[in-house]
């Protein structure tokens, strides 16, 4: 077989002009300025003198006299394995550096109000680290099992799943079909699998929501307090839409108060199975309201069941979906369940949603990567997932219990009470009024515990002190330093300054 030509990509050589003078020399030229201005650096590879001739159609005695030269000046260095390449030995020129710094310099383009706003959104939703008491980190007993791997590695090689042409928008069918037999099993959610579309997670579907379902001067119902990655899409990526914070008691939205406060909204933002931050699900009666008054209106309801999964006493509430199909918009993520970095969830749509959804979808991801929605769609279809829900399930259960225990052994209870919910992964720990969240918060990141302030996901008039516990199956022995460092912190911040 013949070989074929490899073709090199060293843009500094392009300027070379065969019908000027000696080529070796001007390559020689081309070279040193490349390694001069950064754009070749110490140890980077040059091409073998066979391989660089054949790109530039001369001989490569020609080459091998600009690299002699350049090797005789220092500048390359050669080895008989590694061939060719830029000396270790040279100190960075003032061009190099000069070059380095010229990218970090700043524009001088003036920024948009927009582009000022969503850098803001950026530090705001800085990944925290993996360590107690980050919620959904898969550790210890809660990875997913060994069939994850083997069906990564047999699905990603060999059939619908290897490398392949753009997909479906919608996602792949094998994995809505499996979806909408398991939501419709564990959440009795009605639909058809044309009614689902794979998103690499709620969050994106939180945001094509916001887009889609309203027109300039509509208001939205979002409940309060609420999760900031739906109130952030309300105050950065969305103009004339009014957010009314609508209050949270104990039995979940305070639809009365909704009406009183924006009757003709165009749409509800809820968490019923589990309120966020709160935890506790929408009592029946809310249930009913909410959806009567949606009715009335002809609102949307967008149903966010990020962890409904982990219930650890009774029975679940079935999904408002499965109450009001044509009107709720439902969504669903793996984040909890298996891992945030897998990146797909679900929305499952009215049906006259669905090519509106997956427009906007095109233009933002044209469509979820395809190898792991085959994974998924195996591991759901062959059981493996409700199997891996009811093992975590015990896990995260009896985490719960211990940081509970934790808690009451070692914070005093004036300064920090805890409210557990009865599912999920997270508890809310309460803090007393003069004890700044934000400020625990960030001295508790520092000491290598990750949790959260709970006071942003409030409206300014009704905000509360406390924290957001994650329930990760970290090592006991390190849950119970991390709770003792947290003590001390909680207790250093209530000192009157
Ligand atoms: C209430 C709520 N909704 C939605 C999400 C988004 O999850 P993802 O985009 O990972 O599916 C989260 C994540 O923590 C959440 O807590």
């Amino acid at each position: 077989m013949a070989r074929m030509a490899k073709v090199v990509e060293l843009p500094s050589i392009a300027k070379i002009d065969k019908s000027q003078g000696k080529i070796s020399a001007q390559l020689t030229q081309a070279l040193r300025e490349a390694v001069q201005s950064g754009d070749l650096q110490s140890g980077d590879p040059l091409p073998s003198s066979r391989e660089l001739a054949q790109t530039l159609g001369v001989a490569r005695g020609t080459i091998i006299e600009a690299y002699d030269q350049l090797l005789a000046e220092g500048v390359f260095d050669s080895q008989a394995r590694t061939g060719t390449y830029v000396s270790h030995a040279l100190v960075k020129t003032t061009a190099q550096q000069h070059a380095k710094k010229e990218t970090f310099k700043r524009t001088s383009i003036s920024l948009t109000k927009s582009a000022l706003s969503y850098a803001q959104v950026l530090k705001e939703f800085k990944p925290l680290p993996h360590v107690p008491f980050a919620v959904s980190v898969p550790v210890g007993r809660t990875k997913p099992s060994d069939v994850w791997r083997k069906f990564g590695n047999k699905f990603r090689s060999r059939g619908a799943g290897a490398p392949s042409g753009y997909g479906e928008p919608q996602g792949v069918l094998s994995l809505r079909i499996a979806i909408a037999d398991y939501v419709r099993r564990s959440r009795s959610v009605h639909c058809e699998p044309d009614q689902i579309v794979i998103t690499p997670g709620i969050q994106q579907a939180l945001y094509i929501c916001s887009q889609i379902l309203f027109e300039a001067k509509d208001e939205v119902w979002i409940e309060d307090p609420a999760y900031r990655g739906t109130t952030a899409i309300f105050e950065h990526a969305v103009q004339n839409i009014g957010m009314v914070r609508v209050p949270v008691d104990e039995e979940g939205i305070q639809v009365e108060a909704g009406i009183k406060l924006s009757k003709h909204a165009r749409a509800a933002f809820v968490t019923p199975s589990h309120q966020y931050p709160l935890g506790m699900p929408m009592s029946l009666a809310r249930r009913t309201a909410l959806l009567a008054w949606a009715k009335q209106q002809n609102a949307w309801i967008i149903e966010d069941d990020y962890d409904s999964e982990l219930r650890y006493n009774g029975q679940p509430f079935p999904s408002l979906q499965g109450m009001a199909p044509d009107q709720v918009i439902y969504l669903g993520t793996f984040s909890k369940v298996l891992f945030p970095s897998l990146r797909l969830g679900y929305a499952v749509l009215p049906k006259e949603l669905v090519a509106p959804f997956c427009g906007l979808r095109v233009l933002i991801d044209r469509h979820p990567p395809a190898a792991d929605q085959h994974v998924l769609a195996a591991f759901i279809q062959e059981g493996y997932l409700e199997r891996h829900i009811r093992r975590i399930r015990n896990v995260y259960a009896e985490v719960r219990e211990h940081i509970i225990g934790l808690i009451d052994k070692y914070i005093p209870q004036e300064l920090a009470w805890l409210q557990p919910g009865d599912q999920g992964m997270h508890m809310v720990l309460w803090l007393a009024p003069h004890i700044n969240d934000i400020e625990v918060a960030s001295t508790a990141v520092n000491a290598d515990i990750a949790i959260k302030a709970i006071s942003s996901t409030f409206s300014k008039e009704r905000q509360r002190s406390g924290l957001i516990i994650g329930l990760s199956d970290f090592e006991p022995e390190l849950l119970q330093q991390a709770i003792k460092k947290l003590s001390k912190i909680i207790q250093q911040h209530a000192k009157p300054m």
